[in-house]
């Protein structure tokens, strides 16, 4: 029904399969594999991982930030090594994207590098982080500061699994898709708005786009793993996303956060008349559909320009923005991080996310 997808890497192409039905079943360990588990997926589904989970080399996870710190990792590791870790051997991780974040890292450090794979969990995992090699680490109170670029060897999709998932963190993997697919094409944006309300209703539907997400970010990434180029309109949202995240304390979800994000950018883009008014409103209700329940968040607008000022990306005055422009196709734009840009942050908060 669902064709594996074949993504290219520097280290070669690894597959990302599709499969429905029963979440884990056949799952079996083995000599040599050592599994990396979410603890409340661990909790989930006790009966269909206990292969796994009664076997000696699995590491549980809370899915924490502060579990994917580098202040963490000694302790990962000595787990590994105690568990018999050996360079011909494999991790395989189960889980969202701290799972996948902590595994990625040590499979690409420790003893120089094991192979990996991925059994995602959350729909932001599946749809999203699954693919692109990046692994991100933090350090202190610098949020994915540390990493490599590793691809897993291989990747297995079972949306049947995202069924116990908060719907909160159903709508954080939308807002990514939601990203991608407006990335891709206003059109392709228009037609994922129109279908949100299946995304939670009708698995087949999830599934489609799940792909449809995958392929879209698929074609950045083969054009440029290392984030140096073309790839870095998938930080559309981001910027404002991150400098929310992290001007709330991280009250909002991810995913969540660059949806109210990219409505931001919208906004903005139109008031530095890079882009028009039409092409704010023509994305405004579906991003705050899928943003319901968060619009009343406190945000700081010195927190936010604060945030932006620092991010890593950004140099002195002036601010590399992924924003859209007249016809709704999105580019990086350099901005400058000035009065006006300021006065626009402001009033989005003021009237634009409350009227
Ligand atoms: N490396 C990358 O390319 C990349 C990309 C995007 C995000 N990330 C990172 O991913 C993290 C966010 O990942 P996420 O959104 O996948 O969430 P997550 O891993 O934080 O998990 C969210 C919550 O869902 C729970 N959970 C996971 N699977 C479940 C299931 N099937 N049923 C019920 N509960 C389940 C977890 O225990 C946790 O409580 C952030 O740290 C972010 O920086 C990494
Ligand atoms: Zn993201």
């Amino acid at each position: 029904v669902c064709e594996p997808l074949r993504i290219a890497s520097h280290v070669g192409p690894y597959d990302v399969s599709f499969e429905t039905g029963r979440p884990f079943a056949g799952v079996a360990d083995a000599p040599g594999v050592h599994w990396i588990v979410d603890a409340r997926v661990a909790t989930l589904y006790r009966q269909e991982l206990q292969p796994v989970l009664t076997g000696s080399r699995v590491l549980l996870i809370e899915a924490t930030e502060q579990a994917k710190s580098l202040e963490r990792c000694p302790a990962y590791v000595e787990h590994l090594l105690a568990s018999g870790l050996r360079r011909d051997h494999v991790i395989v991780a189960i889980g969202g994207g701290v799972v996948q974040d902590i595994a990625c890292f040590l499979a690409a450090v420790v003893l120089r590098g094991v192979r990996w794979e991925f059994s995602p969990t959350t729909l932001l995992a599946q749809a999203d982080s699954c693919i692109g090699s990046k692994s991100s680490i933090n350090v202190g109170a610098y949020k994915n500061i540390v990493g490599t670029f590793t691809p897993p060897a291989q990747v297995i999709v079972n949306p049947a699994v995202l069924r116990t998932l908060d719907d909160v963190e159903i709508r954080s993997g939308i807002g990514e898709m939601l990203k991608v697919h407006a990335i891709d094409s206003p059109t392709s944006f228009d037609r994922i708005a129109a279908d949100c309300e299946r995304l939670t209703t009708d698995d087949d539907v999830l599934l489609h786009y799940i792909r449809a997400s995958l392929r879209m970010k698929q074609r950045l990434i083969e054009l440029d793993e290392f984030d140096r180029g073309d790839r870095r309109v998938m930080n559309y949202g981001h910027s404002f996303g991150h400098a929310i995240e992290s001007a709330t304390a991280f009250a909002v979800p991810h995913g969540i956060a660059v949806t109210v994000g990219m409505d931001l950018a919208n906004h903005v883009a139109a008031g530095l008349g890079i882009s028009t008014v039409a092409q704010f409103e023509r994305m405004h209700r579906a991003l705050m559909t899928n943003a319901a329940g968060f619009e009343t968040v406190p945000v700081s607008v010195d927190a936010l320009l604060g945030a932006l000022a620092k991010d890593k990306k950004n140099a002195g005055a002036a601010t590399t923005l992924v924003l859209p422009d007249a016809d709704g196709r999105i580019h990086l734009r350099v901005v400058a991080n000035d009065m006006q840009l300021r006065n626009l942050c402001a009033g989005y908060f003021e009237k634009v996310r409350t009227g």
